[in-house]
């Protein structure tokens, strides 16, 4: 595969054609992404949900369509989305945090299966819903390493059902709730399979209590490689060790995963000009025409997200901080060893695929920026509101 997100001079061009700053996405990437999760899981009974909150805009959810993926929603709007689209509604899981009343209603009115992450919904559920069937989330109380702020199943995260609440449950079920299946999602950008791997053995714990459960879903987590000498997750090895558990349940069960940033944050980058090279006191900044409102990742994850200056690919480099327009803190990158910056520049922040677009704003009423999408070498601005 030619990936056209390596290739300089096409970016420029796009660059320059449609302004910046621009979001440009790789068709063929995604396609290797899922081809990539669809071989590793190959011994596995597996579904993949695409969480769409990862990058939501229309024309990537439809690569995920055309590759048979189903989706996980985690709003109303994300799950009128995906309908509006053509996803049938046996492909739509949603999985929301703390949703109201009502929005439960639409997910149940529309048959769209539902993962509940607190008991505290089950009376709502029995009286209103007696003979919809649900999934329970649960928190598997597993602390990782990593990051906490995307930690989300650890003892003091709001995420699932904590598994000390299985008598609450079991309560419930004698009353004549329906489950059918368990979901969990340990957080994002896990480092090592072993530590999705604790979750997984306290799911599948749990899930002897549930006999006959249609699917454990195991969300996702899986680790991209943001910082050139970031280890990837070794999926091969992670499905092995879910297929032994598989065998060890007395009934039989699929698996879903949820994979987000697996599957489109390497598949796209954002494109920024430089408005000034500006001297500080110690430091050179490179300001440039973004900031939080395009990508937050840098400022709200501390995540390391690779530079290249598309203009000036040389040998003779500086030090900058990368900082965008905001009257805020907004550094994209500190002290960062660039090929010297002029005013003008394109600059190329990498894996900005997931979670980069879907978590703009307009914040000092700035625009956002452009979506361009390149799939065979056709390029097409899939901009949206
Ligand atoms: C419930 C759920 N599933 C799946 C995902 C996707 O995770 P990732 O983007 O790490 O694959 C998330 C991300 O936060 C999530 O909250």
């Amino acid at each position: 595969m030619t990936n056209p997100l390596n290739d300089n001079r096409l970016l420029l061009k796009i660059a320059k054609k449609y302004g910046t700053p621009v979001y440009v996405y790789s068709e063929a990437v995604i396609n290797r992404q899922i081809q990539k999760l669809q071989k590793d899981f190959k011994d596995l009974p597996f579904d993949i949900h695409y969480a769409m909150k990862a990058n939501e805009n229309p024309e990537i959810l439809k690569i995920m369509l055309k590759n048979g993926l189903g989706v996980d929603a985690v709003s109303v709007n994300e799950i009128k989305r995906a309908l509006s689209l053509g996803f049938e509604k046996e492909k739509i899981i949603y999985t929301p945090s703390c949703p109201s009343v009502n929005d439960l209603k639409f997910a149940f009115d529309h048959k769209i299966h539902t993962h509940i992450g607190a008991t505290e919904y089950f009376d709502f559920i029995l009286k209103n819903y007696p003979a919809t069937s649900i999934g329970l989330r649960i928190n598997p109380g597993n602390q990782i390493g990593g990051n906490q702020k995307i930690a989300t199943g650890h003892n003091d995260s709001k995420f699932g059902i904590p598994i000390n609440q299985l008598d609450v449950i079991k309560r419930y079920i004698r009353k004549g709730l329906k489950v059918d299946s368990l979901h969990l999602h340990t957080g994002s950008d896990v480092g090592t399979w072993q530590d999705l791997a604790r979750s997984v053995d306290v799911i599948f714990d749990f899930a002897k209590y549930f006999e006959g459960l249609k699917y454990i879903d195991l969300g996702s987590g899986f680790k991209v490689k943001y910082h050139p000498e970031d280890k990837t997750i070794d999926l091969k090895a992670y499905a092995f060790y879910i297929k032994k558990k598989i065998d060890a349940l007395p009934y039989p069960v699929r698996i879903k995963f949820e994979p987000g940033k697996f599957l489109v944050s390497d598949a796209g980058v954002l494109l920024v000009k430089v408005n000034v090279v500006k001297q500080g006191f110690d430091k050179k900044f490179v300001g440039v025409n973004s900031g939080f409102h395009h990508l937050i990742r840098p400022m709200y994850y501390d995540a390391y997200h690779e530079i290249v200056n598309l203009s000036n690919t040389g040998s003779a480099t500086e030090k900058y901080d990368v900082v965008g327009v905001l009257c805020e803190e907004d550094t994209f990158a500190h002290n960062r060893l660039l090929p010297t910056v002029t005013k003008d520049d394109i600059l190329m922040i990498k894996n900005a695929g997931a979670y980069g677009f879907s978590m703009s704003s307009v914040y000092n009423l700035q625009d956002k920026p452009k979506e361009i999408l390149i799939s065979g070498g056709i390029i097409t601005d899939i901009s949206h509101p």
